[in-house]
C-alpha cells in the first residue's frame, strides 16, 4: 500500500461546509450515540463529506468534521490517512476503481485488472485520466476473496473480473450506466459458480 498524505496544499480548497441536506443527516448521526462518545460516528460523517466533495477528503473537511465531534483534528486525520476508503487527493469524476492486490485476486488475475487500470485510466495510481473521469489505486484485502479478482468502485463491488469484463464495468462507468454491482459471471453471490452444489432437494 502506497503511504498516504493529504493532498498539497495547492490541491486544497480553502474552507470546506457540509450542505444543509448533509448537515442534517450528520447531526443525526450524532444522536445515535451516548454523550461523550459522538466521535463514533467520525467514519459515516468523514464519508458523507468524501462523497460531497467530488469523491475526497480534503484538510478543510477533516477540520470541519473534527469539529462537529470534539475531536482533535490529528484524531480525524488518523482516521482518514488510515482507512483506504477514503481518498486524499482528486480522484476520477466517474470513477476511482480501487482494485485488490492481495494474494487470492493475484492468483486469479489481478495483475490483468492493473494491466487495464494502466493502458485505459493512466499508468500510475493515484493519476487522472486525460478527461479526468478515471484514477485508479491498488489496495489490500477487500473482502471478497471468495468472487476473486475484484475491483471496489464508490460503494460498490465488482467481482469475478476478466479483462474483458473488467472492461465492460469501466464502459458503463464512461456512460453513465454501471453494470450491476456483485459478480460478473452467472453465479449468486458467493455460491459455486454453476449453481449450488448441496442442499439442492426440497422436503
Ligand atoms: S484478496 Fe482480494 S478481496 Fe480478498
Amino acid at each position: 500500500m502506497s503511504v498516504r498524505r493529504l493532498a498539497p496544499k495547492e490541491l486544497q480548497p480553502a474552507s470546506f461546509a457540509f450542505s444543509d441536506e448533509n448537515l442534517a443527516w450528520a447531526k443525526a448521526q450524532i444522536t445515535k450515540y451516548p454523550p461523550g462518545r459522538q466521535a463514533s460516528a467520525v467514519i459515516a460523517i468523514l464519508w458523507r463529506a468524501q462523497e460531497q466533495h467530488e469523491g475526497w477528503v480534503s484538510e478543510a473537511a477533516i477540520r470541519v468534521v473534527a469539529d462537529m465531534l470534539d475531536m482533535p483534528y490529528i484524531r480525524v486525520l488518523e482516521v482518514a490517512t488510515f482507512y483506504t476508503m477514503f481518498q486524499l487527493q482528486p480522484v476520477g469524476k466517474k470513477a476511482h476503481v480501487q482494485v485488490c492486490g492481495t494474494t487470492p485476486c493475484r492468483l486469479r488475475g489481478a495483475e490483468d485488472i492493473i494491466k487495464v487500470c494502466q493502458s485505459r485510466i493512466h499508468h500510475d495510481p493515484f493519476h487522472l485520466s486525460k478527461d479526468g473521469n478515471f484514477s485508479w489505486e491498488e489496495v489490500e484485502c477487500l473482502g471478497a476473496c471468495v468472487n476473486a479478482p475484484m475491483v471496489q468502485i464508490w460503494k460498490d463491488t465488482y467481482e469475478d473480473l476478466t479483462k474483458e469484463t473488467f472492461g465492460k464495468v469501466l464502459d458503463g462507468f464512461a456512460s453513465g450506466n454501471p453494470p450491476k454491482p456483485g459478480p460478473q459471471i452467472d453465479r449468486q453471490f458467493s455460491a459455486p459458480a454453476g449453481g449450488p452444489t448441496t442442499l439442492k432437494e426440497s422436503t
